[in-house]
């Protein structure tokens, strides 16, 4: 089962089973990893707004013109900034690494 670890807000990593096919956010979801993904991933929030580690950014399939948009309303936005609704567990994303940002903002409020 592939590897995930989030950084939480406090600097702790966590690692925890990412099921193949799950979304970041899912994942999260599963182990109580506190990203709130308020639109359940159909690109209308960036609440689900992660911080990929520099080193695996370039591995992920690149953003949609809709992600980006919705990117840009993320609070503390970061160069490898992503929405975690739309990075698909994949084999090749085995311990891949993703930062909570310090703070969230709910663009669809
Ligand atoms: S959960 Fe809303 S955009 Fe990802």
């Amino acid at each position: 089962m592939p590897k995930l670890t989030f950084i939480e807000r406090n600097g702790a990593p966590r690692e925890v089973d990412a099921p193949l096919g799950l979304s970041v956010l899912e994942v999260a979801h599963k182990h109580n990893v506190d990203i709130e993904g308020a639109c359940e991933g159909s690109l209308a929030c960036s609440t689900c707004h992660v911080i990929v580690d520099p080193a695996w950014f370039a591995k992920l399939a690149k953003p949609t013109e809709d992600e980006e948009d919705m990117l840009d309303l993320a609070f503390g936005l970061e160069k490898t900034s992503r929405l975690g609704c739309q990075i698909v567990m994949s084999a090749a994303l085995d311990g891949l690494v993703v930062r909570l940002p310090s703070a969230v903002r709910n663009a669809s409020k």
